[in-house]
């Protein structure tokens, strides 16, 4: 247990690194091919959990990331989601994250039967043009056929991603994702701006990101094509069916301790924060050896802790407790955002106007310092 969680820690990420191929855009810590290595892997990431096993409580969540997840295979996700399930608080929810083209009905099926509770589709776009720009595998059929074939698996809930703000996407193409998610009914959608990431293949051209203001204006026309379709805007970049928010992001949100096991995983403990190093041999030989894996720690110190809030619970649809969060730097600014109609204060809370939210980033700088 720890400081932080005296019940224990409730929410749980499992990094499981590989992908077919790396998409230009993306700078986590991903694996490419290495298929010698998965048995191994697992082997690994079992083994970290034991060693991390009594800072657990009853997982409200668990969250299997990638990576590609789904390239695991059948039989290593229900021997990881079998080695969890004892942690289980009732009605937790889990989700394993999965390209399209990975899914198909045995795969579905087999998701179910181990016990995932939710599936989060990286679909990204329907339009082939931008499918290409972005690196991906899938074509937009796979993403069609992979819902139908989770429902039919009865999967309780499917989240869909999509990003905006990708170079030669027109206000046109937004329409036709829009329209075509919605027809996939999903029960959450995350819209994520596309970010040209430092050492990504992307952000070393040919492609230029969109100017500002289109990409503005794409980032309210997905806001409000989801809303006018039922979703709840209840996350700067996730939108959610009443009831189907993510409930592992918003503990994240909730600036809520988390164990994050795999390469590359970060964790928030008791206020240290962990940082699993990239590197997939480092990491199996560590755990191989009974070591803990190759890792960075670093206090979350008050300052750190109080600009986190500030900047995670700015972003949802909720007010922000101030004597929890803790004080402004800057709380004059408060004044100045109310008064231009950016955010709204009542009884000790905070909480962005819709507008504020469009224009996030810029408000929470106003009124904290970060480095
Ligand atoms: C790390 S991926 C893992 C899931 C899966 N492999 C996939 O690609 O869909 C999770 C999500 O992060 C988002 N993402 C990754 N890199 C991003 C970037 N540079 N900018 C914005 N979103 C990004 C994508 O929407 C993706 O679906
Ligand atoms: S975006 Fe997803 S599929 Fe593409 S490289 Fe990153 S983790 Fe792998």
């Amino acid at each position: 247990m720890t400081r932080g969680d005296p019940a224990g820690v409730a929410h749980l990420y499992v990094h499981l690194p590989f992908c077919a191929s790396r998409c230009g855009y993306c700078a986590f810590v991903v694996e490419v091919g290495r298929e010698e290595s998965r048995d191994a892997y697992l082997g690994a990431v079992l083994a970290e959990l034991a060693r991390e096993r009594a800072v657990l409580g009853p997982l409200e969540t668990v969250y299997l990331g990638g990576g590609t997840p789904t390239l695991m295979g059948a039989d290593r996700l229900a021997a990881l989601l079998g080695a969890i399930r004892p942690m289980l608080a009732p009605g937790a929810e889990v989700t394993v994250e999965a390209n399209p083209e990975t899914i198909d009905d045995a795969l579905a099926h087999a998701l179910v039967q181990a016990g995932a509770t939710r599936v989060s589709l990286g679909a990204q776009s329907s339009r082939p043009h931008l499918l290409e720009v972005l690196d991906r595998r899938a074509r937009p059929g796979d993403a069609e056929r992979a819902v139908r074939a989770l429902r039919h698996a009865g999967i309780g809930e499917i989240s869909m991603d999509l990003m905006l703000a990708v170079p030669g996407q027109t206000t046109a193409d937004l329409a036709d994702d829009l329209a075509w998610v919605v027809a996939q009914d999903p029960d959450h959608v995350s819209w994520y701006e596309l970010e040209f990431k430092e050492g990504s293949a992307i952000a070393r051209g040919p492609h230029a990101p969109p100017d500002d203001d289109l990409a503005a204006d794409l980032y309210e026309q997905a806001v409000q094509g989801l809303e006018a379709a039922g979703y709840r805007w209840y996350e700067l970049a996730n939108f959610a069916r009443p009831g189907r928010e993510c409930r592992h992001s918003l503990a994240y949100w909730h600036a809520r301790d988390y164990l994050g096991i795999g390469v590359g995983a970060v964790s928030t403990l008791g206020g240290e924060r962990r940082r699993n190093a990239p590197g997939l041999d480092r990491y199996m030989a560590a755990l191989a050896a009974g070591d803990e894996p190759p890792r960075t720690r670093e206090a979350v110190d008050a300052d750190t802790r109080r600009r986190e809030r500030w900047m995670l619970g700015t972003r949802l649809d909720e007010p922000l407790d101030i004597a929890w969060a803790g004080a402004p730097d800057h709380p004059d600014a408060l004044d100045a955002l109310e008064a231009r109609g950016l955010l709204e204060r009542r009884h000790g809370t905070v909480i962005l106007t819709r507008r504020g939210r469009l224009l996030q980033n810029a408000v929470v700088q106003q009124i904290m310092d970060f480095a």
